[in-house]
């Protein structure tokens, strides 16, 4: 029994912990409206001042949310921007206490007067801001907050003399489209003219600097300049453009690279072997050559020819003039003399070097090191997939 009661109270003792609720009647939000909107007491064609020799003052933020395209093409930058717009509506006030506390409503666009804001540098044809259904915030005291946004294209001047590593600077201006500064006065709402923290930053344009200018003039029409400092992502062409962005992709551009060079190593090997044989190899190539044969390890199956045994043709093995020439050098060297027909018993052949000879030597050593470096490569790339992306795997924990 006690219990039963205890817990009928609960709801009641709860009550008393929790904010008194001022929560309006249906009646009272329908009266509110009748009140504000009826024929009699607004008319949303007359600017909403009680002195009409005074102009409304609408004060403007602007909210970059994306950069949606900079093209240098037709100089034109496309923006998703908001902008919000407090002004003053003197026509629509009321005290909260007669309407349950209400102390501020939402209003179609299309039931209030708004200013006759535009982009004025678009390069589409003007447009209205927002559109009927968006609503606006109505506070009791008579102030309104109206937050169109507009995907705009404005022209803007893109000078890539030094892309990519240019920066751009482009500029969005709002002013009236017919409405002049004595009756629509558009300022820059002073604390925070462009907010940027909605901002999704882009991949290739970084925004490094912006200003808000008021460019009105007493007898003209209100006028606002947002002006944007776009730097160009330089890391973007870099690791997207110039630089492969996997290893799949570095593998194949260095095969391709190593395709290439071979290509025009062949030809010039094709070139060396078709050369006249009466032309002489120069030192220098007869240098290279011995050079590549000794690396590769292999053997030189002939000596070059000595300038004095150039004529002879075919050397012989008793040949008394190579025997002569080698004897007092290896007498010199501390070899006996009686030794020497033995040294040079399987006698050397002094076989000239030849421009075809030059050009099997480069063949074998460029097919030595194409085979080792497209190995090469493919094992360290196959290794770093393979490896890396084990080393990599992320975890959810
Ligand atoms: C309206 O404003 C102007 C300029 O401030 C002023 O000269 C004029 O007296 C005002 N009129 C009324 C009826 O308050
Ligand atoms: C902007 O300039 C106009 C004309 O010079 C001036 O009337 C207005 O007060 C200025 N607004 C701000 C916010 O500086």
């Amino acid at each position: 029994m006690r219990l039963a009661y205890l817990l009928q109270l609960l709801p009641l003792l709860c009550s008393c912990f929790l904010p008194p609720c001022q929560a309006a009647t249906k009646d009272e939000a329908y009266q509110l409206h009748s009140f504000l909107f009826s024929s009699v007491n607004y008319n949303k064609n007359v600017r909403p001042v009680s002195n009409t020799s005074l102009p409304v003052d609408i004060f403007m933020t602007f909210s970059l949310m994306s950069l949606v395209e900079v093209d240098e093409q037709s100089q034109t930058l496309i923006t998703n921007a908001r902008v919000d717009l407090y002004w003053d509506d003197s026509f629509l006030e009321w005290l909260p206490t007669d309407y349950g506390g209400i102390e501020s409503i939402l209003v179609k666009q299309e039931n209030l007067w708004v200013p006759d804001v535009i982009v004025g540098n678009s390069v589409q044809a003007h447009q209205q801001m927002g559109f009927k259904e968006l609503p606006i915030r109505l506070n009791y005291d008579g102030q309104l907050q109206w937050s169109p946004s507009v995907l705009v294209a404005t022209s803007c001047e893109i000078v890539v003399t030094y892309y990519p590593f240019d920066t751009q600077k482009c500029s969005i201006e709002y002013e009236t489209a017919v409405s002049l500064v004595s009756e629509v006065d558009i300022n820059i709402y002073a604390s925070d003219p462009v907010e940027t923290q909605d901002f999704s930053q882009d991949g290739s344009w970084k925004l490094i600097d912006y200003q808000a200018e008021n460019l009105s003039n007493e007898d003209s029409k209100a006028k606002i300049r947002f002006t944007l400092l776009l730097e160009r992502r330089t890391t973007f062409y870099v690791v997207n453009i110039i630089l492969p962005t996997s290893v799949l992709a570095l593998y194949l551009t260095i095969l391709l690279g190593y395709t290439a060079f071979s290509v025009v190593v062949s030809v010039l090997i094709l070139r060396l072997h078709h050369k006249p044989e009466t032309e002489a190899v120069g030192p220098k190539f007869k240098e290279f050559a011995t050079f590549i044969q000794r690396i590769t390890c292999k053997r030189p199956d002939h000596q070059y020819e000595s300038p004095k045994a150039r004529n002879t043709v075919g050397p012989g093995p008793n040949d008394r003039g190579l025997q002569d020439e080698m004897k007092p050098r290896r007498s010199r060297e501390g070899v006996p003399a009686r030794d020497v027909s033995r040294v040079s018993e399987p006698p050397v052949y002094e076989e000239p070097m030849t421009w075809q000879k030059v050009a099997q030597t480069l063949d074998w050593f460029c097919f030595l090191l194409f085979t080792t470096l497209t190995l090469l490569t493919t094992a360290v790339c196959m290794l770093t997939l393979v490896l890396g992306g084990a080393a990599n795997r992320p975890s959810i924990r």
